[in-house]
């Protein structure tokens, strides 16, 4: 069969199931065939077998499984990660968060320690490491997410030390240049209205932020103080709304509060220093 043949039968099951993302269609079929997106419509002849991988693929794909689950990998920040409906896909946005992070540890001219709450695929603290010459800390609340962090700064090789915790539960006593979380930030009721590829496939546990998404950055901003160094820095992503009501958080311990735009053009980081006593 023919790429552009195979391709709209694909985009024909997607759009039956309502699934808007033809690129898709090429994806399965990079994967699958093992060529560049760009040589695809070149490719003349496709043997029955890889047909019959591809529209396998494809038909998980139309029961609204994301991609990067079925593929069991993404890419960040240059990097490939396992990943699985253990933990969150990291997302483009995240990116700009850790941009920030690394332009706050390269200017510091020390070696800077660095917390980072909610690891998940371990996207950010292994990017983090990769990058800088940071010594970076991780905790999650989920063993099974933390399993998919540890092989991916092995992948990587990345130096990351891994804490199974409930925010800073298991390191009590430990303080930190700086404090990175990317944390569940969704109102609890808004989840069931999200895409079905993250609402019924991406874990709860990453997701659901308490009736008004904030809970974690509530918790995470009150303890702060007991867990970061002098001029300590907290580095958040937020939802598109949340600036404002996360900045009224961060008044009361922190100074120096800026706000970052995503490439979409909404409020996506918020960065704060630790006020001295
Ligand atoms: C939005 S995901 C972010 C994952 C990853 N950092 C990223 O940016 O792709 C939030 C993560 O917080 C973790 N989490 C939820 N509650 C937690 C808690 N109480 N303590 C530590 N981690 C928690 C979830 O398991 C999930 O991995």
């Amino acid at each position: 069969m023919k790429y552009f043949e195979l391709k709209n039968k694909i985009i024909e099951l997607f759009e039956k199931n309502g699934i808007d993302e033809p690129s898709d269609a090429d994806w399965i079929m990079v994967e699958v065939l093992g060529v560049s997106r760009s040589m695809l419509p070149f490719v003349q002849n496709i043997s029955d077998s890889d047909v019959l991988k591809i529209m396998d693929i494809a038909k998980k794909r139309a029961e609204h499984v994301p991609i990067a689950y079925i593929f069991g990998k993404t890419n960040f920040f240059g990097r490939d990660f396992k990943v699985n409906e253990n933990c969150l896909i990291p997302r483009l946005d995240t990116e700009i968060l850790v941009e920030e992070a690394i332009k706050c540890i390269k200017k510091k001219n020390q070696v800077v320690s660095v917390l980072d709450i909610g690891t998940g695929s371990g996207a950010i603290a292994i990017t983090i490491a990769s990058e800088t010459s940071a010594k970076v800390t991780a905790v999650d609340v989920s063993k099974k997410a933390l399993e998919i962090a540890e092989e991916n700064a092995k992948a990587n090789n990345a130096n990351v030390k891994f804490v199974l915790s409930d925010l800073y539960e298991n390191i009590k006593g430990e303080r930190f240049d700086l404090i990175v979380s990317n944390p569940p930030y969704i109102e609890t009721g808004v989840i069931e209205t999200l895409d079905r590829e993250v609402a019924s496939h991406e874990p709860i546990l990453a997701l659901d932020g308490g009736e008004d998404g904030l809970n974690f950055y509530r918790r995470i901003i009150q303890d702060a103080k007991f867990h970061l160094n002098p001029h300590g820095m907290i580095f958040f992503e937020i939802g598109y709304n949340q600036s404002q009501s996360v900045r009224k958080l961060l008044e009361k311990d922190f100074e120096n509060i800026k706000v970052v735009k995503d490439y979409g053009g909404n409020t996506r980081v918020v960065f704060a220093e630790l006020r001295e006593i």
